[in-house]
């Protein structure tokens, strides 16, 4: 058996060796301004070296795992890491934009692909999925995640999962997923990356853990451990955490990576030097050290002084072999390093029309005054905006393997779609913001590689030119692709001003404007929603964005996207949220006027600008008939549910048919609302079908005070429509 294998493997290894499985340095290949590390190569050949990650191509890493299997001393393979996020060299839309599909067929397979072309290129890990709930736009992260919810983030980490490793781990383009960043990563103070979390257990339970939970389920073969704090320990070197709850709680049986120097942060966290946190992460529960080398430089120490023991280290080493077993590496290092698969599977033609399809898929619409789109091919079109021609910001944040000089701007796709029957005028407009704001934040624009040197009212006038002479306007605006993404919180979450002053140019010359809005982050739209006709979010679409934009913007595709993030009206209103509590000062039916002793704003409304699962289409779909099977259930009874969706307008489109409850009474509050079903359906114009949904106990439970998993008798709210707030309603009750 492997176990025999694994302790005859161990019982060969010295005390360095051991702690050398413990070890993931950076190859440095993909690495801006961070730590990286030095004789690598040196190291591997001691034995010195579990996995290497930030390395790409076949040639590179045959290289480097022949001095592991060839030169070192016990000839155990590596593994090879990489931040394959949304897709390889072919890119899908981030994260945020891909879980606004709400299709977890096709995530599913965005992760398949992704893993089939990383797999064909040498790599068999992924830091992927990235399964942290947020409710803080200010945090550049929310792009990377699957937006607010816990149980659509549940889903979506499963897709992924499975996408990522199949059934199992033996074929050779399956890789091994990383669920991160465990955990609460997401909910840092005031939005600031790296920021201190303080959280409840119940919120926690409740609200924040389940993503990670249904990873864990699906089998995800490793979990990184994130770098705040939970309950004042950090995550790195939290023993509740890693051990008490991830592995005796929830059985996780695959191994535990730091995030990028995470256990010698523990430093600055303030929890002792490096061979004192070093120790704390091993017996905590983690058995990788990613870059840092606190393990390998202080490890040994720790145990000649009684520290750590062998058992632990023994127990982080048996984790990895296993998962080096798992993958078939003892069989064949170099499984993942065919040069034909390279050649032949990656950035095909195939997954570049599915990565088209996909990112049509994630658009949400989110206003569309007189059916302004779908736009004709006829007339004449002025394309402007500093996002319109510029490829380097269609893949959007951690696209390490994206091929940007290939990737199809919305000027290139929107020619090829339209440009035979319209004519297509561009401009730019103006840089992405103007030149004070350029110097203060430079490196959030490190990729503006073709930065204008015209002055703000050369660009402009050129700009208002041809916008005289055009029907539409299609202004491509928003935030650049480095605005979103690890470390680039903002306190202001609105399009930039230089970009919003040529908006507002353009708005006046009366001509009709399209809004394609690029972001990485819920934004702060409230101006633009006032003044633009249109607003199509994109977010960052991928590889083929501007053939994709093409494809919603001239009707080809039918917007579908729902948001799965809640837009703010304001800044002040962050966090944001659907599923929020009542209080006990609830304002109800105010119609958006303050209300002295009530829970809300003097100067703001309580509601978002964009609710979450809201996006329009350019069809309308009429709700009716909610039906209940019964309106009583005892433990073991289910409940059918079902609902009438008609489209009522012009075409055909698909719709995400969400279901949603609320527990009236329980020993805890409970949220409002609560998503616990959806269904995308697809209505040809002028049909009609009926959605059925299952209700039974296991929807109903929630984490108590005692964080015992319970559904609690009495009555409940269902709700059952377009988005979080247009619903029809019905009550049914749980009894004894
Ligand atoms: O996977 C990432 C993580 O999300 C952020 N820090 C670096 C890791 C490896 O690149």
């Amino acid at each position: 058996s492997f176990e025999a294998k694994v302790d005859s493997i161990l019982s060969l290894m010295t005390l360095d060796e051991k702690i050398g499985q413990l070890n993931l340095p950076s190859a440095g290949q993909f690495t801006t301004g961070q730590a990286t590390n030095s004789d690598i190569g040196g190291k591997i050949e001691k034995g010195l070296v579990g996995a290497l990650f930030n390395i790409k191509s076949v040639k590179n890493i045959n290289e480097i795992q022949k001095i592991a299997v060839e030169k070192s001393r016990l000839k155990i393979p590596l593994i090879f890491g990489m931040d394959v996020i949304h897709g390889y060299e072919t890119t899908f839309p981030i994260p945020l934009g891909l879980s606004c599909s709400w299709n977890m067929p096709l995530i599913e397979k965005t992760a398949r692909i992704a893993a089939i072309e990383a797999s064909a290129d040498g790599i068999n890990w992924t830091f992927s999925p990235m399964v942290d709930i947020s409710r803080d736009p200010r945090w550049g992260r929310v792009s990377e995640g699957s937006g607010e919810d816990p149980y659509l983030g549940s889903e979506i980490a499963k897709s992924m999962v499975l996408g990522y490793q199949g059934n199992n781990l033996n074929s050779n383009n399956t890789i091994m997923s990383c669920v991160k960043h465990f955990a609460l990563y997401g909910a840092p103070e005031a939005g600031r990356d790296y920021n201190t979390v303080d959280m409840s257990k119940i919120r926690m339970y409740n609200e924040y853990l389940p993503p990670y939970k249904a990873a864990v389920d699906a089998g995800v073969g490793s979990v990184m451990a994130s770098f705040n704090e939970i309950d004042g320990v950090p995550a790195t070197g939290n023993k509740w955490l890693l051990t008490d709850l991830l592995r005796n709680q929830w059985k996780f049986n695959g191994f535990v990576v730091t995030d990028y120097t995470g256990i010698n942060e523990m430093i600055e966290h303030g929890m002792g030097d490096l061979q004192t946190v070093s120790a704390l992460a091993l017996n905590a529960g983690t058995d990788m050290d990613m870059v840092g080398e606190g393990f390998l430089t202080t490890l040994k120490k720790s145990f000649e002084e009684g520290n750590v023991s062998i058992e632990q280290i023994d127990a982080a080493v048996k984790r990895i072999l296993t998962a080096k077993n798992k993958l078939g590496l003892f069989e064949d290092p170099y499984k993942y390093c065919d040069e034909n698969r390279a050649k032949t599977e990656i950035y095909t033609s195939e997954n570049r029309k599915f990565s088209r399809e996909v990112a049509a898929e994630s658009m949400v619409l989110l206003k569309n005054n007189d059916q302004l789109l779908p736009l004709k091919k006829s007339g004449t079109i002025a394309l402007i905006g500093p996002l319109a021609d510029a490829k380097e910001n269609m893949a959007g944040t951690w696209s390490v393997a994206t091929k940007q000089d290939q990737s199809i701007s919305v000027l290139d796709g929107i020619k090829k779609i339209a440009g035979d029957n319209a004519k297509i005028l561009y401009a730019k407009g103006s840089n992405l913001d103007h030149d004070a704001e350029f110097e203060k934040i430079a490196t959030m624009f490190g990729k503006e590689l073709n930065r204008d040197t015209r002055t703000a009212k050369q660009l402009l006038d050129e700009a208002l030119k041809i916008a005289s002479k055009a029907d539409v306007i299609v202004a491509t605006l928003g935030e650049s692709a480095e605005m979103s993404g690890e470390s680039t919180s903002r306190t202001t979450i609105e399009i930039p001003q230089a970009q919003k002053d040529l908006l507002q140019a353009l708005i006046k010359t009366g001509k009709p404007v399209v809004l394609v809005l690029f972001t990485g982050r819920p934004l702060v739209l409230t101006e633009e929603n006032n003044t633009v006709n249109s607003i199509l979010n994109v977010w960052f679409p991928g590889s083929e964005a501007g053939l994709a934009i093409s494809d919603v913007l001239f009707g080809a595709v039918n917007p579908s996207g729902k948001l799965t993030a809640t837009f703010p009206r304001s800044v002040g209103q962050i966090p944001i949220f659907y599923n929020h509590k009542n209080t006990g000062r609830p304002l109800v039916n105010s119609e958006g006027k303050f209300e002295k002793f009530r829970s809300n704003y003097i100067d703001e409304r309580n509601e978002p600008l964009f609710p979450f699962g809201f996006g329009l289409s350019y069809t309308t779909f009429n709700y009716e008939d909610l039906k209940l099977s019964t309106s009583k259930i005892s433990k073991n009874e289910t409940i059918d549910v079902s609902v009438t969706v008609k489209n009522t307008g012009n075409y055909d489109g698909k719709e995400i048919v969400q279901l949603y409850i609320r527990d009236l009474v329980g020993s805890v509050t409970r949220p409002v609302k609560e998503l616990k079903g959806f269904q995308k359906i697809a209505l040809k114009k002028g049909e009609t079908k009926t959605v059925n949904f299952k209700i039974t106990v296991e929807d109903l439970k929630f984490y108590n005070s005692n964080l015992d998993f319970v559904a609690e008798p009495g009555k409940f709210e269902i709700f059952v429509g377009t988005n979080s707030v247009s619903n029809l309603k019905s009550e049914f009750e749980l009894i004894n």
